[in-house]
């Protein structure tokens, strides 16, 4: 299968869990991925673990906070090639605290993981992304197709779960901002769209996925009765990517098991 051939791809945070699987599933589609993780070491063997594969990966430290790293990131990506074809925002983290408890630092800690990060390298990658969009179509040899950012969004969004309001509030802006991208980049021919994935098991829902009675409680809310894996979100990310969503701009994907809608 090559449906994202010729594609230059940047996923951050995906030296695990959902933004690993990501990065294997569009490697293994044919793009060239530029696989990044604030943990330096466990994405350089990630991308390895890649690479051996016979896949076209690099990989790298980013911390997605770091406007200086992520121009780094960004120039090493243009002088290789111009152009960014795809660019996934997918590093975030949690921080578990009832509300009124929320210190100035843990809010701070995950604004600027999951939603400054994304306001951050969206506006430093718009040159490359646009040298994509502007590209497509053109008889210039390029893969074909707009340009394509990928947020994670989450459930959480829009249904609130206990202890994460902090969170909870950056991803219902995430969701917000994509829209907001996906209407103003459209003119530069990228699209743009978001995920929202429900309770997925990887280290960052671990504690809930294995604690028993918490796992009953989140399973007895999901119709289709299981956790979703890594590559429930990276097929699904797959396809908003890939020209079978050409026509596809703003939206936002459950991948949830049927949660967000109700028993
Ligand atoms: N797992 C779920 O159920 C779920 C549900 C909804 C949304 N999401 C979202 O999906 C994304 C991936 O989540 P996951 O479950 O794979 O989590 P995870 O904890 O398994 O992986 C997150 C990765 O992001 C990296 N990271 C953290 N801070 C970073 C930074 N400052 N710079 C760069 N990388 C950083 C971590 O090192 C880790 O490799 C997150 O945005 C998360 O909010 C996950």
């Amino acid at each position: 299968m090559s449906r994202l051939e010729g594609k230059i791809a940047l996923v951050t945070g995906a030296a695990r869990g959902i933004g690993f699987e990501i990065a294997r599933c569009f490697a293994q589609e044919g793009a060239e991925v530029y696989l990044n993780d604030v943990d330096e070491s466990a994405a350089i063997e990630a991308a390895e673990a890649l690479e051996a594969s016979g896949f076209k990966v690099h990989g790298d430290r980013l911390d997605v906070t770091d406007k200086a790293e992520i121009e780094r990131v960004l120039e090493a990506v243009e002088a290789a090639h111009g152009r960014l074809d795809i660019l996934v925002n997918n590093a975030g983290l949690n921080v578990r605290e009832d509300f009124r408890h929320l210190t100035d630092e843990g809010w701070e800690k995950v604004r600027a993981t999951n939603l400054d990060s994304v306001v951050a390298l969206s506006r430093l990658a718009f040159p490359l992304l646009k040298a994509s969009g502007s590209a497509s179509g053109s008889a210039s040899g390029l893969a074909s197709g707009l340009a394509c950012v990928l947020n994670l969004s989450s459930i959480t969004a829009t249904r609130h779960l206990r202890q994460l309001a902090a969170y909870s509030a950056t991803k219902g802006a995430v969701s917000a901002l994509s829209r907001a991208m996906a209407v103003e980049f459209a003119a530069f021919g990228i699209r743009v769209n978001y995920l929202c994935p429900g309770f997925i098991d990887t280290a960052l829902t671990s504690r809930y996925i294995k604690n028993p009675a918490i796992a009953k409680a989140l399973l007895d809310q999901t119709p289709l009765k299981r956790f979703g894996t890594p590559e429930d979100v990276a097929k699904a990310a797959l396809f908003l990517v890939s020209d079978d969503a050409a026509f596809i701009t703003g939206a936002g994907l459950s991948v949830d098991g049927g949660m967000a809608v109700g028993l």
